[in-house]
Formats: C-alpha cells, sequence, structure tokens
C-alpha cells in the first residue's frame, strides 16, 4: 500500500464531548501518524470555502453553521493507505448506518453531526490539507 497523506478534522460535536485524544489514539493504533495540526474555530468564510463542492445542496448552510459552532481539531494523518484507513475508522457519514466501532457509531449523535471528517480521495486530500496547513507546518517523520 503507498504511503499516504490525508485531512482529518475533529468536527465541534466532539470536541465539545472531550474526545480527541480518544480519536488520536484510535489513528494511531491503526498506524496512522498525526504529522500536522491546529485547534482553530473556523470562520465562516474558511468553512464555505472547505465545504464549497456542497454548496448546492440542501443541508450546505446548516452543516456551515454546525461547523463554526465551536472550536475543531484539523489534522493530517500518514500512513499506508492513510486515506481509505481514515475512512474505515470514521465509519459511514450516518452514525445510524455506521459499522460498531467506528469513531462515528461511538461519538456521532447525527448525519449533521458527526464527529469527524476525513478527505475522500488523494487529489482532495491534497487540496484540503493546503487549504489548513502551509508545506512548513506538516512534518513528515
Ligand atoms: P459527505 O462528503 O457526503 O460525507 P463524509 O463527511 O462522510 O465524507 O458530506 C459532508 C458532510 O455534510 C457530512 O459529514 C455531514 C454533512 N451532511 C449532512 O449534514 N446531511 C447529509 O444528508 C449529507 C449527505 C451530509
Amino acid at each position: 500500500m503507498a504511503l499516504e497523506r490525508t485531512l482529518s478534522i475533529i468536527k465541534p460535536d466532539a470536541v465539545a464531548k472531550n474526545v480527541i485524544g480518544e480519536i488520536y489514539s484510535r489513528f494511531e493504533k491503526a498506524g496512522l501518524k498525526v504529522i500536522a495540526a491546529r485547534m482553530t474555530q473556523l470562520s465562516r468564510k474558511e468553512a464555505e470555502g472547505f465545504y464549497a463542492v456542497h454548496r448546492e445542496r440542501p443541508f450546505f448552510n446548516a452543516l456551515v453553521e454546525f461547523m463554526i459552532s465551536g472550536p475543531v481539531m484539523i489534522q493530517v494523518l500518514e500512513g499506508d493507505g492513510a486515506i481509505a484507513k481514515n475512512r474505515e475508522l470514521m465509519g459511514a457519514t450516518n452514525p445510524k448506518e455506521a459499522a460498531a466501532g467506528t469513531i462515528r457509531a461511538d461519538f456521532a449523535d447525527s448525519i449533521d453531526a458527526n464527529a469527524v471528517h476525513g478527505s475522500d480521495a488523494a487529489e482532495t486530500a491534497a487540496v484540503e490539507i493546503a487549504y489548513f496547513f502551509a508545506s512548513t507546518d506538516v512534518h513528515a517523520r
């Protein structure tokens, strides 16, 4: 499997539940390394830009409101097959459909407050990482 990088966001609901460490532990146990990290409160402009592909979707405004409702923890994860591995750890978008033991099954309340974001492909991962991190703040190790 190829060494990959992916962008992960622990969303406001999971930060509020105080499970940042629990989620980081799952990344590390799965062989993913945190190679950049930043806690921030997204501006409306940042959240709208990040989710621009969903601009026409009916849930867009609610999604943006949710993403700016409290601090988020943003990280770059690196590892073999990191993009798919992180998606597997996250579970399905709707926590009701997420497999047992996944982050969303354990910590998400609903499809709109679903605990984590993870890039879905190599191209989006590269764009999303560059959206939040300067290359000098990403530390291969
Ligand atoms: P999407 O990219 O489809 O899911 P994922 O986060 O698993 O890659 O959707 C992005 C986010 O939009 C999703 O995490 C939560 C929100 N969303 C809703 O609020 N309602 C919906 O019906 C869908 C599909 C997504």
